[in-house]
């Protein structure tokens, strides 16, 4: 017999540190990780590239139907769901109910039977503590300042070879925060038994020490 899957459900806003922490506690303990905000990236990146507006519940709706299991990997690592365009684009495709009803069972199908049979799953998004796995065992909601998370943002894109003025960066993220947790579906906010981590003082590092206590806590290990 196999055991429940250990699920570490992460939520927080953009450039919180989310996914790099996401990606550590994995490593970590060998589990499966999942990045759902890719998801949703995928799906406002081939709406736009059809020429349709995100904001199009018809073609976002048929670009969320058309994602399976086996396009995750190769999606993750597509550079476009990266760009500049694609965060505003996702959390417009985001807001749209049966969008995220279209990804829910892929993201489900992840959580009950982790890729490589691994023992648990770590998933980082929006909703992930509330509506997706809201029986994780272990769930972390990560902030940071607004400011903190636009210079992050531009070190990234800049990193990636990309051009990008600063003052739009830190606008779209203002506007994109607001979107996300003003929608009325699954809108971002912390599940009532989320460990809230303000990353905004805090070093990569320094971050997954902390995140890394939490989860080992609610394993009964001692850190
Ligand atoms: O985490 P990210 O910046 O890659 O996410 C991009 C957008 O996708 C984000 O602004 C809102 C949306 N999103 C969501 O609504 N629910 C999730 N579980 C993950 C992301």
């Amino acid at each position: 017999m196999t055991s429940t899957p250990f699920i570490i459900a992460i939520d927080g806003q953009a450039a919180s540190g989310k996914g790099t922490l996401a990606k550590r506690l994995a490593a970590h303990f060998a589990f499966a990780h999942l990045d759902t905000g890719a998801l949703y990236r995928a799906v406002g990146v081939t709406v736009l590239r059809r020429g349709e507006a995100p904001e199009n519940v018809e073609a976002a709706t048929a670009a969320a139907r058309s994602l399976t299991p086996e396009d995750l990997d190769v999606l993750i690592q597509d550079p476009e769901i990266r760009s500049a365009e694609a965060g505003p684009a996702a959390s417009k495709v985001s807001a749209i109910p049966s969008v995220r009803t279209a990804l829910f069972d892929l993201q489900r199908n992840f959580v009950t039977h982790p890729p490589g049979g691994a023992a648990g799953a770590v998933l980082d998004g929006r909703d992930i503590g509330t509506v997706i796995c809201p029986e994780a065992p272990a769930k972390l909601f990560v902030t940071a300042s607004l400011e903190i998370r636009a210079e992050r943002r531009v070190k990234e894109l800049q990193n990636s070879g990309k051009t990008v003025n600063a003052a739009t960066v830190l606008a779209e993220m203002r506007e994109r925060d607001a979107r996300d947790s003003g929608r009325d579906v699954a809108p971002m906010v912390p599940a009532p038994d989320a460990f809230l981590l303000d990353t905004t003082t805090l070093n990569a590092d320094q971050a997954f020490a902390t995140a890394l206590a939490f989860v080992q806590s609610k394993m009964g290990l001692t850190p």
